[in-house]
């Protein structure tokens, strides 16, 4: 049998050869350029992240000269408000503590004490006060154990945000020396006119006002006349002496530093937390100070914010397509 190949076998060999070696350089082309491609978009990448880290750090930079402005502006006779805020981590804190700097941002003369529940201070709280133009420490306790409440317990089974509060007293009874001012607790989920703050601004011992959506009614507070609190308007527990909601009052610098001892009892009756500490100060309704037009207006709301529905994140994490965790909410 004749072996050797005829002229056309090797034409057609030739042929699929040469298609082969070019099919295999387009291919290896290809990867090359979707290489280029790939190496392009992560430049770019770092690119926008290196861009948008400059931004956050310029932001805080010149959140950092406002405030230094702000601190060489403050009117020395005007008495600084301290407001101590409770938080804790959840998915609406960034919304709430966002929505309460954009009140405080306004007020003159303020300084925020935040003190999270927590081992230490996060990231995210911290960047969120860097960026604003408000005077601010940032503390972190976390509620000692026996103080929390069951998992199957509701919200309002233990107190919340004591050991928080009684951390940014002891930090102002420390570090606030021969300054006039007055201390506030503003809970980081209500809702505040910035009138308020000239409500209470000059307030003597303890200046008092309503509080609206709070203890099931459309407001709980002082009722007064002439310039006097006459009583309360409660619905629960109206023995107490003082059915006053944590917002409702705020107290002088002088009076938090001469009652040393005074710090809100975590052991507290529930419903008796308010009552309790304003007793410790041995003061009087006739002595306490009616705002906000004789207790007339509401200048404070108990909002609740409500926590999110997680359906569809839960069924998307388990599978395995979450919402990007990088990007903070
Ligand atoms: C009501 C009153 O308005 C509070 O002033 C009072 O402390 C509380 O009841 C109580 O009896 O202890 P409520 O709206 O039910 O408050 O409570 P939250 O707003 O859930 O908590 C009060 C503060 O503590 C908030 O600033 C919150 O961020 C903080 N908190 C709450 C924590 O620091 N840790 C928690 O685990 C929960
Ligand atoms: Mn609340």
């Amino acid at each position: 049998m004749n072996r050797s190949m005829k002229p056309s076998h090797v034409m057609i060999l030739a042929v699929f050869a040469a298609g082969l070696v070019t099919l295999l350089l387009f291919i290896s082309r290809c990867s090359t350029f979707s290489n280029v491609l790939l190496e392009t978009e992560n430049s770019l990448d770092r690119f926008l992240l290196q861009q948008s880290m400059l931004h956050d750090r310029l932001k805080s930079a010149v959140a950092e000269i406002d405030r230094v402005t702000q601190d060489s502006q403050q009117k020395p006779d005007l008495p600084t408000i301290y407001a101590i805020t409770p938080t804790y981590k959840r998915f609406t804190q960034k919304a709430d503590l966002t929505r309460l700097s954009q009140t405080f941002m306004h007020i003159p003369n303020f300084h925020w004490v935040v003190v999270e529940d927590a081992e230490k201070t996060s990231k995210i709280v911290k960047d969120l006060l860097t960026v604003k133009k408000i005077r601010f420490t940032h503390l972190a306790v976390k509620t000692q154990v026996k103080l929390l409440k069951k998992e199957s317990d509701p919200h309002w089974k233990k107190h919340r945000g004591v050991d928080q509060r009684n951390l940014g007293l002891r930090w102002i009874r420390e570090n606030i020396k021969d300054k006039s001012g007055v201390v506030y607790f503003a809970d980081d989920d209500n809702t505040y006119d910035i009138d308020l703050f000239e409500e209470m601004r000059f307030t003597k011992s303890v200046s008092v006002w309503p509080v609206a959506l709070v203890g099931g009614l459309r407001w709980e507070g002082p009722i007064c006349v002439y310039g006097k609190v006459l009583s309360f308007f409660t619905a629960w527990q109206p023995e107490r002496e003082f059915p006053l909601d944590m917002a409702a009052f705020a107290i002088n610098i002088d009076i938090i530093q001469k009652y040393r001892q005074s710090y809100i009892n975590p052991e507290s009756k529930l419903g008796y937390l308010e009552t309790d500490y304003l007793q410790s100060f041995n003061i009087k309704k006739e002595d306490m100070e009616p705002k906000a037009n004789n207790c007339r207006k509401i200048l404070v709301w108990h909002t609740q914010t409500v926590e999110p529905k997680m359906k569809q994140e839960k069924r998307l994490k388990a599978l395995g397509m979450a919402s990007d965790p990088s990007i903070d909410i």
